[in-house]
């Protein structure tokens, strides 16, 4: 495996090997489900490449840019053993020299909610980097985990307006035993939040319950569920039915309802957690 840190001996170390050429961009810190999305670009065979970037310009100011872990031996040593061909692990220097003042804007239709609304400017920070790496990296397959449900439409959308000629898969969301979904934000968790990580899925999956038996006041659904985690010491950002293809409300009067996910933020411990669950009715 090469550990690679700067553009142009990417570009050298790319040349030699073969396509088709999958990438996987992480900020480090890697947990099984970063290494599961990495076993996948192996199923497709060819190049897989992982890059590593801590990306100042996805994090607001109070948020945890300076202590966000960086592990890249440990990091390196995991990829190493999943077979992954390249790591990219640029400095920020090497990534934006000049500094980076070009921005890629989402469209706000489904960039300024959910995530958006409760992290201003997010989505433009996750929209430049990923153009960059994958410019840098020019790929044929990009994969992102489908944990971060909105982050990956929103890919999806930019790829697709700007004629990107790669194509984005989704890595299917890995949980612990229990049912929490795994992040790298998961272990600011102390036990007692550990314990209580769970509710949140069990929420999530309650309310998609709750619209297969029928329920379509999507209003009362995501009050109910805010009320209930908010009175278990959490604090709640969004619990919310939506339809998959724009991320929309679903109608509250049709008879067939479009394929739909239940998406969820919400504090506990002074770690911010996110989950979904996709269903349909
Ligand atoms: O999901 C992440 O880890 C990041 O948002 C990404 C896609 C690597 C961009 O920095």
């Amino acid at each position: 495996m090469q550990v690679i840190h700067t553009l142009v001996e990417l570009r050298q170390a790319l040349a030699a090997r073969p396509l088709p050429r999958t990438v996987v961009p992480t900020m480090g810190n890697l947990h099984d489900g970063h290494l599961s999305l990495i076993r996948q670009a192996k199923a497709l065979g060819g190049t897989t490449v992982a890059t590593i970037f801590v990306n100042r310009l996805q994090f607001l100011p109070h948020e945890d840019f300076d202590t966000y872990p960086r592990t890249l031996e440990d990091d390196c040593a995991k990829l190493r053993a999943e077979g992954c061909d390249i790591v990219f692990a640029p400095s920020e220097a090497d990534l934006y020299p000049e500094p980076q003042t070009f921005r890629v804007q989402p469209d706000p239709a489904i960039a300024d909610m959910l995530e958006g609304l409760f992290r201003p400017g997010f989505f433009t920070g996750v929209c430049t980097v990923v153009m960059k790496l994958l410019q840098c990296v020019s790929p044929t397959h990009a994969i992102f985990g489908q944990k971060d449900y909105q982050q990956l439409a929103v890919i999806r959308r930019m790829a697709q307006q700007f004629a990107m000629p790669v194509a984005i898969l989704a890595g299917h969301t890995q949980r612990a035993e229990d049912g929490l979904a795994l992040s790298s934000r998961n272990q600011y968790l102390d036990s007692q939040a550990r314990q209580q990580a769970t509710q949140l899925a069990q929420v999530l999956q309650q309310i998609a319950g709750k619209v297969q038996a029928g329920a379509r006041d999507w209003n009362l659904l995501e009050q109910d569920a805010i009320a209930q985690l908010s009175k278990a010491g959490w604090e709640p950002d969004y619990l919310t039915v939506r339809q998959r293809s724009d991320l929309q409300l679903p109608p509250t009067r049709a008879n067939v309802l479009p394929p739909l996910v239940v998406l969820g933020a919400a504090r506990i411990g002074g770690a911010r957690l996110i989950d979904n669950f996709e269903f349909d009715t």
